[in-house]
């Protein structure tokens, strides 16, 4: 982010979070300004207060963006996605591991063409765009040109990304294997390439236990130990019969989470998707080593995964965050996941409510990364990327919006009956990065 002292202001209603103690969804502060000011300069968050208080100290050269009867609230961060997947979203399938074979492996194949990759990479982006998330977790493929076309097209438009070549030696098809060693190498090469150039970072990417050998799973953890601030990303318990595989090929671990504890795979910014299988030893475990729970829920009604315990997360206090796991996933959308993470978590008797699951889509996850105070939150500092969330983007939400009698109702309502269309615009650094079609009222 270049200094040029360009300054621009946004006037809507200001929405975001600041974590307490621990990132305990519950305690979390809330801040809003019914009639607010957002002040942007060089792409960051200059000021954020009530329209009647900054907006007389603005200078006249400051252009005000009206941006009243919307809600402006901090970018979305999706936890856990797979960009090569967005081709093969909504596949249908008998489960995990025979969607894999069918329609996965064969698609991640044509990430061997760079220009297959880039286009995939542009489309993918726009629509993360389009729905107003502004950081992701995301899975690359094998090959190490997936990842360059990848950061290439995030560098271009100055996203925040975390992305990762998928590590695989092993039950894979022979056209997606890599070694221990070409792994290792390749992610290294990553590293000194991508990671922390401009807003790009890196993650070490095991694909999953059942798919790295013993040697494989070693050097990640060697290459974890010496890249401290390097993300790691994997899947862990997300299918019984997953589960049940990973027990055969790795015996002698108490759990599956074990397996990556036992290989240095559990730290700060490693980030698990799906976390269903896993006890409350493995969930304890997972709190005292900092890693996260992606949840997933989408994906986990989608490839009827099981059910994540909210509840049973909740009082281990391990972080938790909320993904889309597109393609596995069914929806780009976090509003969308909300809507699933809600109804999954009334399923095990959990109420979820819409600013806690507002929470953990913004600062909580920005928490959970350690990127709290970058990304996540319009405190001033941060890195400006924001949402324009319209009430009235549909009928329906134009109608129950009309008389949400709190924040929570409001947020509840975006939450149930938003998606796409009610992201009004997104912004990424400071910059417009995205501009719904206006919808004429009829
Ligand atoms: N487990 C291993 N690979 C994958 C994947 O691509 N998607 C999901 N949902 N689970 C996985
Ligand atoms: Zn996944």
């Amino acid at each position: 982010i270049a200094a040029s002292g360009k300054r621009t202001a946004y006037r809507a209603q200001l929405l975001y979070f600041k974590a307490r103690a621990g990132n305990d969804p519950e305690h979390r502060l809330t801040v809003q300004h019914s009639d607010g000011l957002l002040l942007v300069e060089d792409g960051r968050i200059a000021q954020v207060g009530d329209y009647g208080v900054l907006a007389p100290a603005l200078g006249a050269d400051v252009p005000i963006v009206d941006w009243r009867g919307k809600l402006i609230i901090p970018g979305f961060i999706d936890t856990h996605i797979h960009y090569p997947q967005t081709d093969m979203i909504a596949s249908p399938s008998p489960g995990l591991l025979p969607w894999l074979e069918s329609y996965v492996f064969p698609t991640e194949r044509r990430f061997d063409n760079p220009d297959y990759a880039a286009d995939v990479a542009r489309f993918f982006l726009d629509e993360l765009l389009r729905c107003g998330t502004t950081s992701a977790l995301v899975y690359c493929t094998v090959h190490p040109g997936s990842v360059e076309a990848f950061f290439a097209e995030s560098h271009a438009r100055n996203l925040r990304m975390v992305a990762g070549k998928v590590l695989m030696d092993r039950n894979c098809p022979e056209f997606l294997r890599d070694t221990a060693q070409s792994g290792a190498r390749d992610s290294e090469a990553l590293i000194a390439r991508w990671h922390g150039k401009g807003r790009q970072m890196y993650a070490l990417t095991p694909r999953f236990a059942p798919t790295s050998s013993d040697a494989q799973l070693g050097v990640c953890g060697e290459l974890a130990q010496r890249y401290r601030d390097v993300f790691i990303q994997s899947h862990v318990a997300e299918n019984k019969d997953e589960v049940k595989w990973a027990a055969e090929l790795f015996p002698g671990h108490r759990s599956y989470l074990d397996i990556y504890d036992h290989y240095g795979l559990l730290r700060r910014r490693a980030v698990y998707g799906h976390c269903i299988w896993l006890d409350e030893v493995d969930l304890r475990r997972l709190h005292d080593s900092g890693a996260v729970a992606a949840h997933c829920p989408t994906s986990n009604q989608f490839l009827g995964s099981g059910l994540f315990d909210f509840a049973a997360a909740k009082a281990s206090r391990a972080q938790v965050t909320l993904a889309t796991d597109v393609g596995g996933g069914s929806s780009f959308s976090m509003l969308q996941t909300m809507n699933e993470a809600h109804k999954v978590a009334r399923l095990s008797g959990y109420h979820l409510s819409a600013e806690t699951m507002f929470y953990l889509a913004t600062e909580g996850a920005a928490q959970a990364l350690d990127l709290g105070g970058r990304i996540g939150t319009l405190a001033a500092g941060a890195e400006a990327d924001f949402v324009v969330l319209d009430p009235q983007a549909t009928p329906i939400l134009a109608r129950r919006t009309a008389h949400a009698d709190s924040l929570e109702e409001l947020l509840f309502a975006f939450a149930m009956l938003g998606d796409d269309r009610a992201v009004a615009a997104t912004y990424a650094a400071g910059r417009g990065v995205h501009r719904r079609e206006e919808r004429v009222n009829p």
